[in-house]
C-alpha cells in the first residue's frame, strides 16, 4: 500500500447518458438536458458523458431527434468541460460489426462535432475490433479510452485483466476504463484488480461499474485507495439501482482525504434540484420502474446486467412465457459457456439472452439459432476467450461450415460510397450517411420525418407572411 499515490479522484458525470439509459431506457430529452448545462459546466468534472452507447439509436426511434444536433447543442453549452461518448468497438453504435471506413469517419464526425474523449469497447474483448477506432481516435487527437469489459469466468484472471491491458497500452490508447455493465466487481476485488493494472501500465485507470448488485459505492472507495484515477457516478436523482453510484455521496465520501474531489456540493445540489422533477414525472408515467432502484443480487448469481434481466423479461411477456423466466436465467450461463464465454455486454448480451429464451421456449436446445448465434460461431464477431462449444457449433453450423479466424472488418468491403447512393435523397448534413449506415430503417424514418417537419415550418411561414395566420 505505501507505494501508492494519494490523490484527488475525478469524477466522470454520466447523468446525461448511461444513467438514463439505465434507469428510464434512455428517454431523456435533449430539451430536458440543455437548461441544466450551464451550471454542469461549472462543476469540474473530469468529463460528463453524453453521448453514444444507446443514446443514438433512442434519439431517432424514440424521440425523434438527431443525435447529431443533440451532441453540437451540448457542444455549445459545456465550454470548459471534456464530453465523453462510449462506443462499441468496430459495431460502433450499432449491432453488428461495420467496415473500416464507416468506423474512420464516425469518430472523425463525432470529434468534429464535439466530443474530446472516446470510450471504446468490444463485447468480446477481442482487441482486433478495437485497432481501427483507437487509431482514428489518435488521428483527430481526441483522448482514446479503451475499455475492458469486465466479466467473470475461467478464463478471466487477474494475469488475463494484465495482459490485456498492457497490450491496450502498445495500441495507443490514451487510458483504460475497467468497464463493469453488471456491477459484478465487488470492493476486494477491485484493490486487487486496480492494484494490478497500476502495476502493469502508466495509463490513467478509470473504473465504471453500476449499482445493481448494491456493493458499487464499496467497490468505488477500495478502487479510490488502491490508486483508481477516475471514477463515473451519475447525480442522486438518477443514480443508484441499474445505475450508478451517487456523486454527490462520493464526493462527500473523499472530503477532508488525500482523494477529495474539490467539487463544490452545494452546486451539486442545485443541479441535483434540477433532475428531481425529472425523476418524480418518470416514476410517475412509469417510465422509471421502481424495481430498477432496488438492489438486485440476481445480477450476482446470474452475472446478467440489469438492462439484459429487463430485456429477457419483455421478451418473456411478449411470448406469453413469464413463468419460463428462471428457466432462462439459468439457460444463459450454459449459452454464454457454449459461445466461448464472452462478457454480457451489448451486443453479445442481446445475442446470448435471445438465444437463451430460443432454447427453454423450443424445448430443445438450438434447435432454432438467431441468425446472431451463427455470426458468433463462425468468428464473424471476432475471437472469444474460450473455444466455442465444438458440438453446438456443428448442430448450429453443420459440419464443414467456413469459420473466420482473423480479424472479422478485414472482410468487410468499404461501405461508405454505396451507403452515399442509397441515402443521397434524404441527406441534409454530411453525418446523415452515418446515421444511415448504424440504422437503416430508423434513420429512414426519421429522414422523412424531420423533412415533413420542416415542410410544416415552411407552411407556416408561408401562412404567417400571407397574412391568413394569426401573428
Ligand atoms: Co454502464
Amino acid at each position: 500500500m505505501a507505494n501508492i499515490e494519494q490523490k484527488p479522484v475525478k469524477i466522470t458525470e454520466t447523468i446525461l447518458r448511461d444513467a438514463h439509459q439505465s434507469l428510464i431506457a434512455t428517454r431523456m430529452t435533449t430539451e430536458q438536458m440543455l437548461p441544466i448545462v450551464d451550471k454542469m459546466d461549472k462543476v469540474g468534472y473530469h468529463a460528463v458523458e453524453c453521448w453514444g452507447g444507446a443514446t443514438f439509436d433512442a434519439s431517432l426511434r424514440f424521440l425523434k431527434e438527431d443525435p447529431w444536433d443533440r451532441l453540437r447543442k451540448f457542444r455549445d453549452g459545456f465550454k470548459n468541460t471534456k464530453l465523453q461518448m462510449l462506443f462499441r468497438g468496430q459495431n460502433i453504435l450499432g449491432y453488428r460489426p461495420y467496415a473500416d471506413d464507416v468506423v474512420e469517419y464516425f469518430v472523425q464526425k463525432s470529434v468534429a462535432n464535439g466530443i474530446d474523449i472516446i470510450r471504446i469497447f468490444d463485447c468480446l474483448n477481442d482487441l482486433r475490433n478495437l485497432q481501427t477506432a483507437v487509431k482514428a481516435a489518435n488521428k483527430e487527437k481526441a483522448h482514446a479510452q479503451v475499455a475492458l469489459s469486465y466479466t467473470l469466468g475461467d478464463a478471466y484472471t487477474l494475469e488475463y485483466w494484465v495482459e490485456t491491458a498492457k497490450k491496450i497500452e502498445d495500441m495507443g490508447a490514451d487510458s483504460i476504463c475497467i468497464k463493469d455493465m453488471a456491477g459484478l466487481l465487488l470492493p476486494y476485488k477491485a484493490t486487487e484488480l486496480v492494484g494490478a493494472l497500476k502495476e502493469a501500465t502508466d495509463l490513467p485507470i478509470e473504473l465504471h461499474t453500476h449499482y445493481t448488485s448494491g456493493v458499487a459505492s464499496m467497490t468505488y472507495m477500495k478502487a479510490v485507495e488502491a490508486g483508481v484515477d477516475i471514477i463515473d457516478t451519475a447525480m442522486s436523482p438518477f443514480a443508484l439501482g441499474t445505475s450508478q453510484p451517487a456523486t454527490e455521496v462520493m464526493v462527500e465520501t473523499f472530503k477532508g482525504t488525500p482523494y477529495d474531489t474539490g467539487l463544490d456540493q452545494s452546486l451539486l445540489a442545485e443541479i441535483a434540484d434540477y433532475f428531481r422533477p425529472i425523476r418524480d414525472e418518470a416514476l410517475e408515467s412509469g417510465l422509471l420502474n421502481p424495481k430498477n432502484l432496488g438492489v438486485n443480487i440476481k445480477t450476482l448469481l446470474y452475472q446478467v446486467p440489469g438492462g439484459m434481466l429487463s430485456n429477457l423479461t419483455s421478451q418473456l411477456k411478449e411470448q406469453g412465457a413469464e413463468d419460463k423466466f428462471y428457466e432462462v436465467l439459468e439457460e444463459v450461463p450454459r449459452v454464454r459457456k457454449d459461445l466461448g464465454e464472452p462478457p454480457l455486454v451489448t451486443p453479445s448480451s442481446q445475442i446470448v439472452g435471445t438465444q437463451a429464451v430460443f432454447n427453454v421456449l423450443m424445448g430443445e436446445r438450438y434447435k432454432m439459432a438467431t441468425k446472431e448465434t451463427k455470426d458468433v460461431l463462425s468468428g464473424k464477431y471476432g475471437a472469444t476467450v474460450k473455444p466455442f462449444n465444438e458440438d453446438v457449433k456443428k448442430k448450429v453450423l453443420g459440419e464443414n461450415a467456413e469459420v473466420i479466424t482473423c480479424r472479422p472488418a478485414d472482410l468487410i468491403p468499404d461501405e461508405l460510397e454505396t451507403l452515399e447512393k442509397e441515402m443521397a435523397q434524404y441527406k441534409e448534413q454530411d453525418e446523415d450517411v452515418l446515421t444511415y449506415a448504424l440504422f437503416p430503417q430508423v434513420a429512414t424514418d426519421f429522414f422523412k420525418y424531420r423533412d415533413a417537419q420542416k415542410k410544416k415550418v415552411d407552411a407556416t411561414i408561408a401562412d404567417t407572411e400571407s397574412g391568413s395566420y394569426p401573428v
